[in-house]
């Protein structure tokens, strides 16, 4: 035994740890509970008396030795921490900047709860279409000045495939596959020749919304209208309609919502007080003939507007380019709503 005291003791009296993980290892190693010293106790106990002195004082010398070394180098290691750059706590916490809605799917999530509060589904469509479901079907006809290269994004040289210039071509595929009544809304992505500017741009999302059943009357068109202006932009907003031409609708007219200045003029409104929203309209008894729905026996309106603007008038936005750079000065301002 006493050789083998002699052994750890000089293996102990060489030990030198790196770091404090290495001197826990070597605590744990020599006076953990199943550790050396522990375990050369237990021998010592079952020694004969006489051989008991001599173990016993080299015993504890070694129990001395490595407490020694523990206490020493827990300092010393302790106090080269303290050299290192300590960590400030009062310091303000790193932020992990979170994703936030785009300002565009804001508003067009809460254009789609306030339809869909009136039974209002929605329908989607493929953004590269034909002739019929984007010009044909809704009666555009054929020398429209839509139809022509300066506003329709064609692909390849076949005139009759092209980006959709609306979503009034989802409609067209609603009402050839559903019979009414049909209540729908199409919210997407449209596309169209344009200069880019402050106020126009060649990619833009719509929303449109279908009514067919029977007995629909400009009525309920002005009506639904009504409580989708006052839901968007408050109880106290007024709307009106101004005659206009669609060549899928008869009447066709614009909507136009109270400006918030209250009539008092302001650069927004540009001193109108009045502020142009949407176009809509009766469908044309051709329209539903085209997609097969009786136009004896159903009527039907329809309207369509450009979440751009309408984000635009909403947050007061003075350019429409600022929705498609991804500058998160821009988008950040809307992270409070969800
Ligand atoms: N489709 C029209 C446009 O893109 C909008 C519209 C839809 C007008 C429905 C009347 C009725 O400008």
């Amino acid at each position: 035994m006493h050789e083998k005291i002699e052994k750890i003791l000089q293996e102990a009296n060489k030990f030198k740890p790196e770091n404090i993980a290495d001197l826990e290892k070597f605590r744990i190693r020599f006076l953990g509970k199943k550790g050396i010293i522990s375990q050369l106790f237990d021998e010592f106990r079952n020694l004969p008396h006489n051989e008991k002195k001599e173990k016993g004082k080299i015993l504890n010398e070694l129990k001395i030795t490595v407490r020694e070394k523990i206490d020493k180098f827990s300092r010393a290691l302790s106090v080269n921490r303290e050299n290192e750059p300590s960590i400030d706590l009062t310091l303000p916490a790193e932020q992990f900047p979170e994703g936030s809605r785009h300002p565009i799917s804001v508003v067009r999530k809460e254009i789609i709860e306030i339809f869909s509060r009136i039974g209002f589904t929605v329908s989607e469509g493929p953004e590269i279409e034909d002739d019929w479901h984007v010009f044909s079907a809704l009666n555009f006809p054929a020398e429209h000045p839509a139809r022509d290269m300066q506003d329709t994004f064609f692909i390849s040289k076949n005139p009759d495939i092209m980006l959709r210039t609306h979503t009034s071509s989802v409609q067209v595929r609603v009402m050839q596959t559903t019979s009414p009544p049909i209540r729908t809304i199409s919210p997407g992505r449209v596309f169209r020749n344009e200069a880019i500017s402050a106020r126009s741009h060649c990619i833009f999302h719509q929303i449109e919304g279908l009514y067919v059943d029977e007995n629909v009357s400009f009525a309920d068109l002005k009506q639904t209208l009504e409580f989708f202006a006052k839901e968007l932009f408050g109880e106290e907003t007024k709307i009106r309609l101004r005659p206009s031409f669609f060549p899928f609708t008869e009447p066709s007219g614009e909507m136009d919502v109270s400006c918030s200045c209250k009539g008092k003029g302001c650069k927004l409104c540009k001193n109108t007080g009045w502020l142009e929203v949407l176009g809509c309209g009766m469908v044309d008894p051709n329209v539903l003939r085209d997609c097969n729905i009786d136009d004896k026996k159903y009527t039907g309106f329809a309207f369509g507007l450009g979440i751009e603007r309408i984000a635009l008038l909403k947050y007061d936005i003075k350019d429409i380019r600022l929705y498609f750079e991804n500058d998160v000065r821009f988008l950040n301002q809307f992270s409070a709503i969800i």
